[in-house]
Formats: C-alpha cells, sequence, structure tokens
C-alpha cells in the first residue's frame, strides 16, 4: 500500500515553499490553490497576503512567481489579473502520477487519514412489528455510504441499528398473542419476508381492534407492559417472536438493498433497559435534570413551545415510565464509555432533529460529550413524490418501501434488457444487472443530493441512461471494460515521455482528486461529493472518448498509455461506485 502524493500535494508544497521564501510573514498561509479552467491550477492566495503586508499583489506575484522552478512538475507558471498565478503542469508529471496510482490496485494511491478515531454511527434503524417506509430506506443507504467511506479512509467504524423494539405497543401486541397462542410458531417452515411482515401486520391490526374496543383487553394489555419492563421470562419470551420475526422482514429488505447488516449490530432501544436507572440516577444527582410535575426533565433556555413555556425534554415520565430520550442518553454513555468512540453520528430524518439537539446538549451538561467526544445528526430530508408532496400512493397512505425498490428493479431490468442483444448478455446477467442498475438507480438518487435537501422519487429520471445517474457511470465503466477485453494486454505501462491531449490532460488531473474528495467526502459526511466527482469523471471520460481513440491510437506507446488511462478511470468508477455501496457490472 503505498499512497501518492497528489499533483495538487506537490504544487500546493512548491508555492507555499516559494511565499515564504519572498514573504517571511507569508510562512503557513494558504496560496488558495483550485483546478481552473485558463490553465490546470489558479492559486488567489496572493491577494490577501499582499493587503496584509501593504504590498502591491502583481509585484508580490511577480516576486513569488522567480522562486518556483519550473521543469519536472511544473511547466509554467505566470501572473494572471489582480495577481493571480495561473500553473500549468507537465504531461510527464501527470502521467507518472497515473502510473503510480494505477499500481496500487487496493486504494489507487489514497492515503489513509492521518488521526483516525472510531465513529459511531447509527442508522438503518426500522421498527419493530412495522412496515419499512422511505424514510428509512434514506437512513440506510446513506448510513452504509458513510460506513464505508469512513473505513476507507482508516477510521474505526462501529454500526450501531438503533431500531425501536421497546415502549408500550408491546403490551398490547403481547397480551395478543398470549391470548391467541401459535400465530407466531412456523415449526421449521421458512418464511419469507413478505410472509413474515404481513403476519405482523395481520397481528398489529387485530390486536389494535380490540384494544380500542374492549376495555378488559386494554387493561390487561398496559398490566402487561409492567412485566415487559420488569423483565418476566413469559413476557420476554413473546416480545423476541416479535422482534424475530421483524428481523425476517428487515433482512429481506436489506438484501433487497444489497446491502450488509449485521445481526450482532442491530442493538435496540431494548439493548439499553438495564442502563435506564442509572442514567436518570447521573443526571439528576449532577442537576442536570430535574423533578418537574413528578417527571424527570431537562430545560433548555432556548426551546419554548407556543405558550412561551421552555419545552424540556422529558427523561423520565411522571408514571415512572422511560421513553426515546432516555434511550438515547443511555445509548450514548455506552458508546462513549464502552465503545471509546470519538465520534458519534445519527443518519436520523430531519424531523427529529430537535429530539437530537436536546439529547445532545444534556450529554455535553452531563460530560458525557466534551471537546474529544462529538455528536452529529445526519438530519436527512424528506423523500417527495413527482408532485413535489411527500411520497404517497393514490391513495394516500406512505409508500411500502418494498414495493418501490421492485419497482425500480423491474424498470431497470427493461432497460438492460433492451441492449442486451448487443452485449450478448445472458438471461442471468440480465436478472443479475437489472438488480444491480435499479437499486443503484435508488441510492444514487438518494446520495447524489445533499442529504438535508428534500429530493423527489422519480423513477423514469433515475434509470435514464444519459445524465447524472447511477446508470450513466455503469455503462461508462461496463465500456471500458469491453475495451479492454478487445485491447487483450496484460497491464499497459506508462509512457511519460508522450505529450498528451487536452482530453487527457483532463480526465488525468480529475483522476488525481480522487484523494481529496474521497477525504472530503468522509469528513464532511458528504456522500454527494463523491456521486459529483464521479459523474463529472464519466463525462470527461466521454469527451476523452470522442477525441482520442484508444485501440487505434497512433503508437503502439500511444495506444499502451491510453488503456491505463481508461483502466485507472475505471478502476476509480468501480472504486467510487463500491464506497456508496453501488455495483458496477462487468457487461452492460
Ligand atoms: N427507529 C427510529 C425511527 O424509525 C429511528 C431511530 C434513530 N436513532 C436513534 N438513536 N434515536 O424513526
Amino acid at each position: 500500500m503505498t499512497s501518492v502524493t497528489s499533483l495538487t500535494d506537490l504544487v500546493h508544497q512548491r508555492l507555499s515553499d516559494a511565499l515564504a521564501s519572498t514573504l517571511p510573514e507569508a510562512d503557513g498561509v494558504d496560496p488558495l490553490l483550485r483546478r481552473s479552467d485558463r490553465a490546470d491550477f489558479q492559486a488567489n492566495g496572493i491577494l490577501a497576503l499582499a493587503k496584509k503586508a501593504k504590498a502591491n499583489p502583481r509585484e508580490l506575484a511577480t516576486q513569488v512567481v522567480s522562486q518556483i522552478t519550473t521543469g519536472e512538475v511544473i511547466q509554467d507558471v505566470e501572473v494572471s489579473g489582480p495577481g493571480f498565478l495561473n500553473i500549468t503542469i507537465t504531461d510527464r508529471a501527470i502521467t507518472e502520477n497515473l502510473a503510480a496510482r494505477y499500481a496500487d490496485e487496493a486504494r489507487l494511491g489514497v492515503p489513509v487519514a492521518e488521526h483516525p478515531g472510531t465513529t459511531v454511527i447509527d442508522y438503518a434503524q426500522p421498527n419493530v412489528a412495522k412496515e419499512m417506509h422511505v424514510g428509512h430506506l434514506r437512513s440506510a443507504v446513506i448510513g452504509d455510504a458513510l460506513v464505508q467511506l469512513l473505513e476507507f479512509t482508516g477510521e474505526s467504524v462501529v454500526r450501531r441499528h438503533h431500531i425501536g423494539d421497546w415502549g408500550t405497543q408491546f403490551g398490547m401486541l403481547i397480551q395478543y398473542l398470549d391470548e391467541h397462542p401459535g400465530e407466531l410458531d412456523h415449526g421449521d417452515a421458512q418464511v419469507t419476508g413478505e410472509e413474515a411482515m404481513s403476519n405482523l401486520d395481520r397481528l398489529y391490526k387485530a390486536a389494535r381492534k380490540l384494544f380500542d374496543s374492549d376495555e378488559e383487553f386494554k387493561t390487561r394489555a398496559r398490566l402487561r407492559v409492567v412485566d415487559l419492563q420488569a423483565g418476566e421470562p413469559k413476557t420476554l419470551a413473546a416480545w423476541q417472536k416479535f422482534v424475530d420475526e421483524s428481523k425476517i422482514y428487515f433482512f429481506s429488505v436489506f438484501e433487497k438493498l444489497d446491502m450488509e447488516i449485521r445481526d450482532a449490530d442491530i442493538v435496540g432501544e431494548s439493548g439499553y433497559n438495564d442502563m435506564l436507572d442509572e442514567t436518570c440516577r447521573l443526571l439528576e444527582e449532577s442537576g442536570v435534570a430535574e423533578i418537574s410535575d413528578g417527571a424527570l426533565c431537562v430545560f433548555f433556555d432556548d426551546i419554548k413551545g407556543p405558550d412561551g413555556n421552555r419545552t424540556p425534554l422529558i427523561v423520565r415520565k411522571s408514571d415512572g415510565g422511560y421513553g426515546y430520550a432516555a434511550t438515547d442518553l443511555s445509548a450514548i454513555r455506552d458508546r462513549v464509555f464502552n465503545l471509546k468512540a470519538t465520534s458519534l453520528l445519527y443518519v436520523v430524518d430531519v424531523r427529529q432533529s430537535l429530539h437530537f439537539k436536546m439529547v445532545f446538549e444534556t450529554a455535553r451538561r452531563a460530560g458525557w460529550l466534551n471537546d474529544d467526544v462529538s455528536a452529529y445528526q445526519l438530519a436527512f430530508g424528506t423523500i417527495l413524490g413527482k408532485d413535489g408532496k411527500p411520497f404517497k400512493t393514490r391513495e394516500g397512505v406512505s409508500v411500502k418501501l418494498e414495493d418501490l425498490l421492485d419497482e425500480a428493479v423491474q424498470r431497470a431490468t427493461s432497460v438492460v434488457r433492451d441492449k442486451a442483444g448487443k452485449v450478448g448478455l445472458s438471461e442471468q446477467e440480465i436478472v443479475d444487472n437489472g438488480r444491480y442498475v435499479g437499486i443503484g438507480a435508488v441510492k444514487y438518487a438518494d446520495l447524489s443530493t445533499s442529504a438535508v435537501r428534500d429530493y423527489k422519487f422519480d423513477l423514469d429520471q433515475m434509470v435514464s441512461l444519459s445524465g447524472d445517474t447511477s446508470v450513466y457511470l455503469q455503462y461508462a465503466y461496463a465500456r471500458i471494460q469491453s475495451i479492454l477485453r478487445k485491447a487483450g494486454e496484460a497491464r499497459p505501462l506508462a509512457h511519460p515521455e508522450l505529450e498528451l491531449t487536452g482530453a487527457e490532460r483532463a480526465l488525468g488531473l480529475h483522476l488525481d482528486q480522487f484523494s481529496e474528495v474521497v477525504a472530503d467526502a468522509a469528513k464532511e459526511y458528504a456522500p454527494h461529493k463523491l456521486t459529483a466527482y464521479l459523474y463529472q469523471l464519466a463525462s470527461l471520460l466521454t469527451t476523452f472518448y470522442d477525441q482520442c481513440p484508444v485501440l487505434q491510437a497512433d503508437t503502439q506507446e500511444q495506444r499502451e498509455n491510453r488503456l491505463l488511462l481508461v483502466d485507472l478511470t475505471a478502476r476509480t468508477l468501480h472504486l467510487g461506485m463500491a464506497l456508496l455501496g453501488i455495483r458496477t457490472p462487468e457487461k452492460l
């Protein structure tokens, strides 16, 4: 594993050195380097520096230029405008850089973070005995991408699926099951996810009906909650049946999503049951929480209800019951003190932002969160229908996640089938690719908008072959594979002595930026930065194809150079998509 210093970093270093030797006070000043259309890079940092040093920016820029040696890496540097520097890189440096990335098969030269920490990420958290909806889709898709991204940068990642598996509604379900035994017994029979969900749904509806119509059942159900909280064995066993049945369903959806969720990482609300008393005691003893109207509450000066009174976070209700806040506060203690997290990340709907704001602030006051351990909610927006309103079926009920995924796969399969003859795909390949394209399309659409924003769920757009879609990227990848198969060459060699065309340079310089983009996307929890990068990569590839023949290149050396360039592009697409949880079929 040899990481490759990017051209940006090389140029950055040379500029910083030149700045420092021109002006002593410029030591450590950022030259503000960015990619540019005019040259390869532009540096704008001299303007601010000149202002501070009361110097003429153009003169200062000219002095800095005289300190830069051109030749090996930097082809040319010139002053432009009010005092910018335009920098051009040598063809040789570009080709050598690409060859070095190409040699590192696993990481393509991408370094690991200098100071990795431990992130506990809370994502993919559906609720027991309930259908998953599109909100759960977002949490799973964004969370899974962040897990891959963070792990790739060297972070230790602990996954936590905080499923809703506790609470008063279980009293009703358990009581019903107790009075109608056998309803969740399958003997040896294997139950599909769909069957499991329909069993749960049937039970839920029947229990609800009884609960609403039969006062005595209602009383029995309420008493059952007390048994559950006390850990009474028979009650717990019935509860476990609901959890197990639900997991059959969850896993079937996650499998459809082509996502690995591990049972050991599912630690739901129930998992913190033993900590709740102590959490309350600690908060009360430290004065962070206080009793108000019989409930244990935490108050915030800036959080008020419509009546102007402060709205508290209720950690323990006046009847002694614990809610969502107590569980989340206990989970924080577990994650910080047992799992030794340095960052807590929550991929949860923006509609829960007030809850997390209060929970995090409480944990800070208690000293569980501090400068060494931070917590952040990646608050995602709503998935909207084509009409711009929250996604609902025509009947006005929220859309079942599975139906949505099935439809995406169906559409994608017909897109794949249309082209299958030309590429020579077998029926099995059509089916597999239909899945990869359909699920990829759903994931990509979700990941390519910044998470906080709402987005429209539009399958037609998602499986479109042109535009910013995963299919477009998957085709770009498959097209390269087809060229490589035709070329039949083993590993192409780089020829740094060759001159590059504009399209080659543009593609090469973009490939060089992969490291930075991955690091930024991981650091800022922003997978959309990676999708934007990959889309641009595919677009630059298209331009390159239009202008530069690969198999029919002028010389054998040029052919090899170009094969290396497209192969590295393919690997970058493959790795980038894998980090987003999206497959890249070899033939499409
Ligand atoms: N189960 C919750 C829901 O469906 C999401 C849980 C979020 N995570 C947490 N630690 N509270 O809305």
